[in-house]
């Protein structure tokens, strides 16, 4: 990709019209929190020749909103899903010729950022997890109610599915990945049939494995909590794309990102994520001045301030409409100090 001078559009590929499609079913994917995320996003957008990241792109359902309110702003949209990408420029029309789209992890966002020569951004936004079109696509393995192959990779050029963990990975391994990627308090039980069951012939859909996961949990603990085999898919998910250390790796690159005035704002799915989240901003907003200096150290200052103290969760109505915003956590910080 090409360097990007300032006050340039990015990646113009059609018409000139600002206008931009709101958000709406009709892209597959309800933008979560959207109205929080535009209020806490608004104060560093509106500044000649800003710039927001989009670092989760999906079908850029946050990313068209943002760029109907701020008719100056440009975007850099991130993802690692070519379908995303794909559908996210159909979707934002007349609008792209604001827009630079790149096909990466979101822990390249440096180089990613040095490729088009901004090196730092207004803003930074983050909605972590899958979209609601890869769920439903058939074909992805992200579904536990849908028979497909076990696939569940967010970038389909990476080699590692989840058929590959289910039926390579030791019953011990296998075990750690569920419990602590899916706080699967059947994590053992679930990892020995896993072994016995593709010992008689390796396990290839979805529905098959979650037929397993079932079978080896108590019948009474079936009954609560949803269906059984959601807590392995999300663990298998996380495994497939190391998300949590691609997370830990994008936190500390995007802030150092982001302006003196910048924002950003990261929306979690799970409490291993907003841990990652919340230790990333709350490590980057504290006073590091070793106790008992008498004075505050100029380089010991904190760099951000947080916007959020605690994550904030979504209101019942939004829940009710959108059920897959159940479980989100919205943190989000504004940059008050360049680096030392
Ligand atoms: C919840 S969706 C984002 C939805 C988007 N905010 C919208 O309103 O349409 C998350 C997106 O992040 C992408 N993604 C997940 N992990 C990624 C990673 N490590 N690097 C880049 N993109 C990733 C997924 O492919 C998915 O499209």
């Amino acid at each position: 990709m090409s360097d990007v001078p300032a006050g340039a559009p990015m990646n113009a590929v059609s018409g000139a019209s600002n206008a931009v499609p709101g958000p709406s079913n009709a892209a597959g994917h309800v933008p979560v929190m959207l109205d929080q995320v535009r209020a806490l996003l608004a104060p560093a957008l509106d500044s000649a020749d800003a710039v927001l990241v989009d670092a989760t792109l999906g079908r850029a359902g946050h990313a068209a909103a943002l760029l109907a309110d701020h008719p100056g702003l440009r975007l850099i949209g991130i993802d690692a899903d070519q379908v995303a990408l794909d559908e996210s420029a159909r979707l934002l029309g007349p609008a792209m010729e604001r827009v630079a789209l790149v096909r990466a992890a979101y822990d390249q966002i440096t180089a990613v950022l040095a490729e088009l020569g901004r090196p730092s951004v207004q803003a930074v936004l983050f909605d972590l997890g899958v979209s609601s079109p890869q769920l439903d696509d058939p074909a992805r393995g992200f579904s536990y109610a849908r028979d497909a192959p076990l696939d569940m990779r967010m970038d389909r050029g990476r080699a590692l599915t989840a058929a590959e963990v289910v039926n390579t990975y030791p019953a011990a391994r296998l075990a750690r990945v569920l419990s602590e990627y899916g706080e699967e308090r059947f994590a053992r039980r679930i990892a020995d049939a896993v072994v016995r069951e593709r010992a008689r012939e390796p396990l290839t859909s979805t529905l098959r494995l979650a037929e397993i996961i079932k079978n080896s949990i108590p019948a009474p603990a079936r009954r609560s909590g949803g269906n059984p085999a959601k807590r392995t898919f999300q663990a298998l998910r996380i495994e497939v794309n190391d998300e949590l250390g691609t997370l830990q790796r994008a936190m500390p690159a995007a802030l150092d990102a982001i302006a003196v005035g910048g924002r950003i704002v990261v929306l979690a799915y799970h409490s291993l994520e907003d841990r990652i989240v919340k230790r990333a901003l709350g490590s980057r907003s504290a006073d590091t001045t070793p106790l008992g200096l008498p004075v505050q150290l100029a380089a010991s200052r904190p760099q951000f301030r947080l916007l959020t103290s605690s994550a904030r969760r979504p209101a019942e109505q939004e829940i009710a409409a959108n059920p897959r915003a159940a479980s989100a956590r919205l943190r989000a910080a504004e940059r008050v100090r360049a680096a030392a």
